[in-house]
């Protein structure tokens, strides 16, 4: 997967316009937005029933403008029992004033500065997944890093015990993909929201209880103050709380575990690009920047239109589900020159990976960090690094990234810990 090589077809390789007929592969999706982001930026899908948008200037506008494309489909999809319960904190699908509300209380506690703090800890937790390799040539980047590493970190803002983790695994893939896997589909129907009912409802008891007891004894972990954090009179309810806590497991970790898979497979890709930041850690950040452009992680976020929209000539009713592909925004010529470039030191870098508006993300400090870390780590401990077997993928309608890649590590002198 290069995707350096792909361009418009001319509608040619494509077999229809909608997403559901292309094939779930990263090539083939690169295509389907470079043609459709020049034939047709403003698209309506027959078989999904929903519409696209592709153009930078579009994606960044609607996702500026919450009025008009809203993030609430409560009522658009039933939600069984227990995903009405936990989505009552995941304020990522709220309008304001409702979103409003609770991002600011939990920005109070979930602070940049709180953030900075764990970069030590992050550090060792990176160090400790490294050690534990022992120095060996074979790697399973995905099961022995990328996967562990924001878990821990996430699970110890949490404070949640070492032995309880292994459940978080079930849990965040059941409320990330929400049941949607090998379905072309960008937003879950009732009946995949159902199927992982049952798991839903095992997080919540998990976490109602846990919620109950630091509510009895607080201490210095984020779930306590969110218990606590008080603005104007308002304060979380337990179920808001559980919201938060299921929602921030899913955002902070496969996200992140996403990313880091690309960063490997950029710098591989990319080898000058890799001997730059071994030579010049201070082009870190930027390079940081270029991966989540590049290859960011979430390709689209949905929307849903509060009244008739015209845009680009094109009638949207109300109601109508949009889906706006940040990473068909992020490869935009208009706005980056030569797109498919991987370009460590490109600046302006103006990528909506992170999304903007009102519900840019709050993990965007944390993720920063947890990818400089690790990319740092790696750099610095691996002389060098090279697929060594089939890299497997997620699909990439859903998330863009590597499910596992068999990794041939060579240890810098004295990298093997
Ligand atoms: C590393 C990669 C990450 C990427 C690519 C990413 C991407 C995004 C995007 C695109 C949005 C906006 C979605 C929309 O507008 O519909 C978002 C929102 C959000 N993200 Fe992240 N995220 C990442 C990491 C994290 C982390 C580590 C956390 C926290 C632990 C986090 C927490 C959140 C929250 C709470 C929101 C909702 C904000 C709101 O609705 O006000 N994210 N993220």
């Amino acid at each position: 997967m290069t995707g350096d090589t792909a361009g418009v077809r001319g509608g040619h390789g494509l077999r229809s316009l909608g997403l559901a007929a292309q094939p779930p592969t990263y090539e083939a999706l690169l295509d389907w937005w470079t043609y459709l982001r020049e034939e047709q930026p403003v698209h309506y899908d027959e078989e999904l029933g929903n519409w696209h948008v592709f153009r930078h200037e579009d994606v960044a506008a609607a996702l500026a403008d919450h009025r008009t494309f809203s993030s609430d489909m409560r009522d658009l999809i039933e939600q069984p029992e227990a995903f009405s319960k936990v989505a009552q904190g995941a304020f990522l699908g709220f309008d304001p004033p409702e979103h409003d509300v609770l991002r600011s209380l939990v920005s109070k506690v979930f602070t940049p500065r709180m953030i900075q703090e764990l970069e030590e800890r992050i550090t060792g937790i990176s160090d400790g997944l490294l050690d534990a390799l022992g120095g060996a040539r074979h790697v399973g980047f995905v099961e022995r890093y990328a996967y562990p590493l924001p878990l821990t970190v996430i699970a110890d803002i949490l404070q949640i015990p070492v032995v309880d983790r292994a459940r978080f695994r079930a849990w965040s893939d059941a409320l990330f993909f929400q049941g949607r896997d090998g379905e072309p589909v960008l937003v879950a129907t009732a009946e995949m929201l159902r199927s992982i009912d049952p798991l839903i409802a095992e997080m919540n008891a998990y976490f109602l209880d846990v919620i109950r007891s630091r509510r009895a004894r607080p201490g210095p972990d984020l779930i306590s103050r969110l218990a606590t954090v008080e603005e104007g009179g308002q304060r979380l309810r337990d179920e808001e709380i559980l919201g938060v806590c299921g929602f921030l497991l899913v955002a902070g970790h496969i996200t992140t575990t996403m990313l880091l898979t690309s960063s490997v497979l950029l710098l591989h890709e990319h080898p000058r690009a890799a001997a730059a930041l071994r030579a010049d850690p201070s082009l870190t950040a930027g390079a940081v920047e270029e991966v989540m452009r590049h290859r960011g992680q979430l390709p689209a976020a949905a929307r849903r239109t509060t009244r008739e929209v015209v845009l680009r000539g094109r009638r949207l009713p109300k109601d109508s589900v949009v889906l706006l592909w940040l990473a068909a925004a992020n490869r935009d010529p208009r706005v980056f020159p030569d797109p498919a470039r991987f370009d460590i030191r490109r600046t302006p870098n103006r990528h909506l990976a992170l999304g903007k508006g009102i519900h840019y993300c709050l993990g965007a400090p944390l993720a920063r960090l947890e990818l400089r870390v690790a990319l740092a780590g790696l750099l610095r401990r691996w002389r060098h690094f090279t697929p060594g077997g089939e890299v497997t993928y997620e699909d990439p309608r859903h998330t863009i990234g590597a499910r596992e890649i068999p990794l041939e590590v060579e240890w810098a002198a004295g990298g093997a810990g």
